[in-house]
């Protein structure tokens, strides 16, 4: 059955790979996007990709009403659009209560006014905080957001479930792992070491780096995405991972290994303030309940995505703007200095 989607945050990292994986997969599916195009939106994503595209913030009721108005009654919502960058959130958390929590709330509203058929909520495995060695946790896990942006995260969740319990609206939440791949705004840590390596610049690690993430493919997330929207359990939440544990110095090491280039660019920097130590979801429910599970692994797909960087530095280049230069000499000038 041919759908209408209204993919919110569309021009961001996973928004566009999302996008681009629909035009792919199910090629019959229309897409308008909502995006304010923020630092990290940027329409180079989504370039030959066909869909309506709506400028506009998800925490104006006007804009998302024009949004949902285009995209027609019985359209699914994808909400992909979020401040997602945790050392921005400890900078300033206001833009994250904004969009994260009030833009949540705003959509739900305006999906229920406009017969929207299913919410497609994607959240984080973040808001279980951080896990002792050991532990993974599934989707009854306790919240425990532990930063402004983990919490601003997990409050959209409750905020989610409170529309299925409340209205019954027909919702379905992700809960994924750290994802690389192409397009990812070039502060995140796989994209920023990528470009610093391959310009012979330091690699800032945050303090012992010894945290733990498990890193997932970004066309993964968004097939597990496909599968949760298509076959979800209304009100289900699923956790979505790519069963690929690593420390950060590990992922250093293998980033430098792959280009090339010294381990003796790493540089331990200043640690990030409350940095959870470790990241572990469980994701059995969704490979048990709709037969998802990662199929990229991570040595190939890591180096297809240097390549990728590789081949598109004017895409780095344009994305890597005035503000943005801006904000890397707050977060690291003083630290590279120390
Ligand atoms: P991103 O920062 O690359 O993109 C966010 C997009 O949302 C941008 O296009 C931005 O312009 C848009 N946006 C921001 N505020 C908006 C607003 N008020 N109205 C409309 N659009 C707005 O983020 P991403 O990494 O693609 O993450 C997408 C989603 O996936 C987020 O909800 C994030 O929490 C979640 N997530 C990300 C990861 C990850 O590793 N990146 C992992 C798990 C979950
Ligand atoms: P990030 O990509 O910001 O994702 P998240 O914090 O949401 O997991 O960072 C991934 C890990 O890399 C995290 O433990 C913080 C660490 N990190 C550094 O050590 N140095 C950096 O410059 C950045 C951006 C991240």
């Amino acid at each position: 059955m041919s759908e209408t989607l209204l993919v919110t945050g569309g021009a961001g990292f996973i928004g566009a790979n999302f996008i681009r994986t629909i035009s792919e997969l199910r090629p019959t599916w229309r897409v308008v996007t909502l995006d304010k195009l923020t630092y990290a939106g940027n329409l180079d994503n989504l370039e030959a990709v066909e869909h309506t595209f709506v400028h506009g913030d998800i925490a104006k009721r006007p804009d998302v009403d024009g949004a949902l108005a285009s995209a027609g009654t019985g359209a699914i919502v994808v909400h992909f659009a979020a401040e997602s960058h945790v050392d921005r959130s400890i900078q300033d958390g206001a833009p994250f209560l904004h969009t994260n929590v009030v833009g949540t709330q705003v959509l739900l509203d305006a999906a229920r006014a406009h017969g929207v058929k299913r919410f497609v909520h994607i959240s984080t495995d973040e808001v279980y905080g951080s896990l002792p060695e050991g532990e993974f946790r599934d989707e009854n896990g306790t919240l425990n957001p532990s930063n402004p942006y983990s919490a601003s995260k997990a409050a959209s969740d409750h905020l989610v479930g409170a529309a299925v319990n409340t209205h019954g609206i027909d919702a379905v939440i992700t809960r994924c792992s750290n994802n690389y791949g192409p397009y990812q705004f070039p502060e995140k840590l796989i994209p920023l070491m990528i470009a610093n390596a391959t310009n012979d610049k330091t690699l800032p690690v945050y303090g012992d780096g010894l945290h733990q993430r498990d890193w997932i493919h970004v066309r993964d997330h968004c097939e597990a995405v496909l599968a949760v929207l298509e076959g979800g359990r209304a009100g289900e939440i699923y956790n979505v991972a790519g069963r690929n544990h690593m420390t950060n110095l590990d992922v250093l090491r293998f980033l430098l290994g792959a280009l090339g280039k010294p381990e003796s660019l790493i540089r331990h920097v200043q640690d990030r303030p409350g940095h959870d130590r470790r990241y572990a979801p469980d994701d059995q429910k969704i490979e048990r309940e709709l037969g998802w599970k990662p199929r990229f692994s991570f040595d190939e797909s890591m180096r297809a995505t240097i390549e990728w960087y590789g081949q598109n530095a004017r895409w780095v280049k344009r994305a890597l703007s005035g503000e943005y230069r801006q904000y890397y000499e707050e977060q690291y000038g003083e630290r590279l200095k120390a």
